[in-house]
């Protein structure tokens, strides 16, 4: 069973609430064992649902999914396609519009070094970004691809194990490589700095000049869900919610140069808002 941490980081990248006390309860050293008994669910459910309500209804048997994962990976680690199959049977490896965050992605982003915040903060992009990413797919019928959402996401700052300075894109992307990461991945590390720049902003930064915009909707919708929760979290300015700081993302820039940056980067991250807010047919979680 993975530690209860895990537990706290992908609750969190889902809900953007840790559920600390719902996963100590289901891990309670005595109870632990009917805790997790998929045939009590039910026994458990009402008590579950008055305490913590649907979502956390729903964090218990994330927790207990997320554990027959680590198990049957363990049994099946050497028959990866018995394995695949299982798990996509039973519904414990979620596919499609489904993805949920990989644990051992937060594995390897603790393994290089990440800090708490900056995984904490890289789990709410996630999150974020996998509701955007629905809400685009429900609003318009566009074709997704959720996994390179939700990794990218969790992965566009890895940099930050090493600098929080302009470079961690371009650093991020090099330990990507490194660890046998997808290019499609890495390169969202590595344009992700000031949500895609061209080649002359890249020249006037001293970063190595190349064209970093940004061509895939995946790709943008990652950068938008970053400064969504800038914004959300930051506490620079008040908002109430996700829905309230989509819905006053444009004044927000225009007030905040923090978020705004310059007027080629605003006007950039209006197109992104814009762009996406026309694809969704339902508003923030
Ligand atoms: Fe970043
Ligand atoms: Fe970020």
């Amino acid at each position: 069973m993975p530690p209860t941490t895990k537990h706290l980081h992908t609750s969190l990248s889902r809900t953007g609430k840790d559920y600390a006390e719902l996963h100590a309860w289901i891990n309670d050293p005595v109870m632990q064992y009917d805790r997790h008994d998929i045939t009590k669910i039910c026994d458990f459910g009402p008590e579950i649902r008055a305490r913590f309500g649907e979502e956390g209804l729903r964090e218990y048997i994330e927790h207990l999914r997320e554990d027959i994962d680590v198990k049957l990976t363990k049994i099946w680690g050497k028959d990866a396609a018995t394995r695949d199959e299982a798990l996509d049977y039973y519904g414990i490896r979620k596919q499609g519009r489904d993805y949920t965050l990989d644990m051992a992605d937060i594995k390897l982003l603790q393994d290089a070094g990440m800090a708490a915040e900056d995984l904490d903060h890289s789990l709410k992009v996630a999150g974020r970004a996998l509701d955007i990413a629905r809400r685009v797919v429900g609003g318009s019928g566009a074709q997704v691809d959720m996994e390179l959402v939700g990794r990218g996401a969790l992965f566009h700052d890895l940099g930050k194990a090493k600098t929080h300075a302009i470079e961690h894109g371009r650093i991020g992307a090099e330990m990507g490589k490194a660890r046998g990461l997808p290019d499609t991945i890495n390169v969202i590390m590595e344009k992700h700095i000031r949500g895609g720049l061209t080649a002359a902003e890249a020249a006037e930064l001293g970063l190595p000049v190349k064209d970093y915009t940004l061509h895939k909707l995946e790709e943008r919708i990652i950068i938008y869900a970053d400064r969504l929760v800038d914004i959300i979290y930051d506490g620079l300015v008040k908002v109430d919610g996700a829905a309230d700081a989509e819905r006053r993302f444009e004044d927000i820039l225009n007030n905040e140069i923090r978020y705004g940056k310059n007027d080629i980067t605003r006007a950039r991250y209006f197109g992104y808002h814009r762009e996406i807010q026309g694809l969704m047919g339902s508003t923030a979680q």
